[in-house]
């Protein structure tokens, strides 16, 4: 699929109802989402065909851009229940057959759940960690390194990188910078000063070596 039709049809997708500040709901955009699955087409190997997880789904637009993108199956973990309703709606509307979307906390996926290298890929818009939830990014990462076999495509405040880096080299997993994108955070919350906020996001690519794997 041309990216942008894949960027068509994400904007057709129903959004967060009443956004959750403590969860850091808000929804990768559909251009920022076509664009990373276009270049994970164009240079890696990861989605078509593949077992793909979606941490922190949301409404559903990695999990439902993947199927759309090739993926042979994909399940998207969610905390929130009134999310899961809107992303099973959005499913639903988009006819996407090889999506399943499954209420659960990813900090829990952490340790040898029968999730465990169950993906080949996992690709993910975590939470980037607040005053609330200091910290969480990496906790989720820590679940992606466990459920996935091959790869992990995450995005991450680009300010954090280091803290990224740390926690890649203690799990022996090769990480890469692959690309740099502005995000956009409208004024969703009232704590937000200004109408938008362009904040510098890097989607990272793991990738997991053998002996994680087999762990
Ligand atoms: C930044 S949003 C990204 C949403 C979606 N992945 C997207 O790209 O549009 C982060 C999502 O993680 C969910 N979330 C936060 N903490 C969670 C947890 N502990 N377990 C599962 N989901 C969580 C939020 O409810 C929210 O939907």
């Amino acid at each position: 699929m041309k990216p942008s039709q894949l960027e068509y049809i994400l904007t057709t997708l129903d959004d967060f109802e009443v956004p959750d500040i403590t969860l850091e709901q808000y929804a990768t955009t559909p251009h920022i989402a076509s664009y990373i699955f276009q270049q994970i087409e164009d240079h890696y190997d990861g989605i078509a065909g593949k077992v793909v997880a979606d941490l922190g789904c949301g409404c559903g637009t990695l999990a439902l851009g993947a199927e759309l993108s090739g993926a042979g199956f994909c399940v998207g973990f969610e905390i929130d229940e009134n999310t899961i309703k809107i992303a099973n709606r959005n499913k639903k509307d988009l006819g996407c057959d090889n999506v399943d979307f499954i209420q659960c906390d990813v900090l829990e996926l952490r340790n040898h759940t029968r999730w465990h290298k169950v993906f080949d890929t996992v690709i993910m818009n975590p939470p980037f960690g607040t005053k609330w939830n200091e910290g969480i990014h990496l906790q989720f990462l820590e679940a992606a390194f466990s459920l996935a076999r091959r790869t992990v495509y995450s995005l991450h405040k680009t300010s954090t990188d280091k803290k990224i880096q740390k926690l890649a080299e203690q799990w022996g997993v090769k990480m890469n910078a692959i690309y740099e994108v502005k995000y956009n955070l409208d004024k969703s919350y009232k704590f937000h000063k200004e109408n938008s906020k362009d904040i510098s996001v890097t989607v990272f690519k793991f990738d997991i070596p053998e002996e994680i794997k087999s762990l």
